[in-house]
């Protein structure tokens, strides 16, 4: 269903384990990350009320799960770090930008792929950990985030599609689907979500 080349090495669970500060602190800043891509998707794209109103929520549930586990990093002693890089993302945004002098739509279709790639990914590495984690309350945790994200896989694609009708989206897609598989390979090695 969600359309990804390739799954994750379920070692990384491991690696994960390891560390659960270090991979908390991660997941926090990517639902600080998620609501704040919302919120400029809604800037760059006001005239799209149905678009607003659905990204607004979008936004809210990202906050919340930022929330969510900055309380389970309080509950369990730890620190919420600094914001840490994330070169998968940041590749993926490389990518999806390329191909100079877009039009609007095209651009937001574009960032609406590059939204709904991440949280295919997101929600593949979070049913892994649900699966696989030792850690009762985390695996509940994730299994919960894990429905959650692919709502909103479903909602950005959704909206790539229905706004983006004159283009060859399903293209658009199906070339970020198979650059993603080739890139997730050098990833699955660190304790971080997409890492
Ligand atoms: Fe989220
Ligand atoms: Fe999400």
């Amino acid at each position: 269903m969600l359309h990804l080349k390739l799954e994750t090495d379920p070692r990384w669970v491991t690696i994960v384990e390891s560390n659960l500060e270090e991979i908390l602190t991660d997941h926090a800043w990517c639902e600080q990350k998620a609501a704040t891509n919302a919120i400029t998707i809604i800037t760059l794209n006001n005239e799209h009320e149905e678009l607003v109103t659905e990204l607004i929520k979008l936004a809210q549930e990202e906050l919340e799960h930022f929330q969510m586990v900055h309380d389970i990093i309080k509950e369990r002693g730890y620190t919420l770090g600094r914001e840490r890089k994330d070169h998968y993302v940041n590749q993926l945004f490389k990518f999806t930008r390329e191909g100079g002098n877009k039009t609007r739509t095209e651009a937001m279709v574009d960032r609406l792929l590059f939204s709904a790639m991440i949280e295919a990914r997101s929600c593949e590495r979070f049913k892994l950990l649900s699966e696989r984690i030792k850690d009762e309350k985390l695996s509940k945790f994730y299994r919960e985030l894990m429905i959650s994200e692919a709502g909103h896989y479903t909602t950005f694609l959704g909206f790539a599609r229905k706004y983006g009708k004159d283009l060859d989206v399903e293209k658009r897609w199906q070339d970020l689907v198979a650059f993603e598989g080739k890139i997730i390979k050098g990833y699955g090695k660190q304790e971080t979500i997409h890492g």
